[in-house]
C-alpha cells in the first residue's frame, strides 16, 4: 500500500511511505531523502532530518549513530508510522518502537507488561502471560514475573520493555537507545542477550546508540549522521563473526573510521 501524506504544516504531500508492500513484506528497510522540520513556537522552526538515505535488508540490524539532537529518535517515529515525512520517502514492514524510556505501567506487574502487546491484540491474559514467561525465562528474568516495575533494575526493566516490543510480532524492530542508561558491565549482559534473542527470533532492526562501539559489536551496518539536521555522513558494512569483542582490532579499526566520519560530520 502507498500512502500520500500531507506534512504537519498543511504543505502539498511530497513524501511517500509504503508499508505492507511485496518489499515491505520481506522485512526490508527502504529509506530515500527523508526530511522532516518541526514547528516551533519561536517561528522558525527545528529541522530535525534533511536528506536521510539509508536502508537494511531483511533480518539485518542497522544502527544509527549520531550526536544528540540530530534527529535518531525521529528517524524511528517516522519508520514506525507515528509521524509523516514532509519530504523523501519510507518503505519499511510494520514496525515497532522501544522508545528511549521503558514507559512500563506502574501499576501491572513485570508479565502483564511484557504482554501488553498481545493483550491490546486480542489475546486472552493467560495465553499472553504464557507467551511472556517463555522469555523471561531466556532472558533471565525468571522469579521476577509478578514484580512491579519499580521493584526490579534498570537492566530489568529494559528486557521487560524488549520482550513486549519482541511480543508485538512485528517485523521491524525499532530501539531507541535500549541500553543509554546502564552501566558499562550490565550493557555488555544486554548486547548478549539482545544476540541471542535474535538469532532465536529473527527480525529486522533499527537501533539507535550514542555508543559507536555497541553499534560496531552488534550491527551489520552502521549508519552515521551528522549534527542536526540530520542526515548520513557514512554508512559502515560490518561483515566480522559473531559474537564480537570490543577489543578485535577489526571492532577497533571500523570503531575509529566511525568516530572519523562523526567527527568529520559534525564541521561539515
Ligand atoms: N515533538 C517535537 N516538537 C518540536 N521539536 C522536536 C520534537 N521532537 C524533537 N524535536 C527537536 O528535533 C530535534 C531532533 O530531536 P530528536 O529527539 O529526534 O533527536 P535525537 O537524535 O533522538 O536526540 P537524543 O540523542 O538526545 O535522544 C531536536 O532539536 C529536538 O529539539
Ligand atoms: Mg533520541
Amino acid at each position: 500500500m502507498t500512502t500520500g501524506l500531507e506534512s504537519r504544516t498543511g504543505a502539498p504531500a511530497r513524501a511517500q511511505a509504503q508499508r505492507g508492500g511485496a518489499r515491505a513484506q520481506a522485512g526490508e528497510v527502504v529509506v530515500r531523502e527523508l526530511a522532516l522540520a518541526y514547528d516551533s513556537r519561536a517561528g522558525a522552526g527545528v529541522h530535525a532530518l534533511a536528506d536521510v538515505s539509508l536502508s537494511a535488508r531483511a533480518g539485518q540490524l542497522l544502527a544509527v549513530v549520531g550526536p544528540s539532537g540530530c534527529g535518531k529518535t525521529t528517524l524511528l517515529e517516522l519508520l514506525c508510522g507515528l509521524r509523516a515525512p514532509q519530504r523523501g520517502s519510507i518503505t519499511a514492514p510494520a514496525a515497532v518502537l522501544m522508545p528511549q524510556r521503558d514507559l512500563l505501567l506502574p501499576w501491572l506487574d513485570a508479565l502483564d507488561n511484557a504482554a501488553l502487546a498481545l493483550r491490546i491484540g486480542g489475546c486472552a491474559r493467560a495465553h499472553a502471560r504464557a507467551r511472556a514467561a517463555e522469555l523471561f525465562l531466556e532472558l533471565g528474568l525468571q522469579g521476577f514475573e509478578r514484580s512491579r516495575p519499580h521493584e526490579l533494575s534498570g537492566g530489568m526493566r529494559q528486557r521487560v520493555a524488549f520482550v513486549r516490543t519482541l511480543l508485538s510480532g512485528k517485523a521491524l524492530l525499532c530501539l531507541d537507545e535500549p541500553f543509554g542508561a546502564l552501566d558499562a558491565l550490565t550493557r555488555a549482559d544486554m548486547q548478549r542477550w539482545l544476540e541471542r534473542a535474535l538469532a532465536r527470533e529473527p527480525r529486522t532492526v533499527v537501533l539507535v546508540t550514542h555508543d559507536v562501539e555497541e553499534a560496531i559489536v552488534l550491527a551489520d551496518r552502521v549508519a552515521v549522521l551528522s549534527p542536526r539536521p540530520g542526515r548520513v555522513v557514512a554508512q559502515l558494512e560490518v561483515e566480522l563473526e559473531r559474537p564480537r569483542s570490543a577489543g578485535d582490532p577489526a571492532v577497533i579499526a571500523l570503531r575509529g573510521r566511525a568516530l572519523r566520519a562523526l567527527a568529520q560530520g559534525a564541521v561539515a
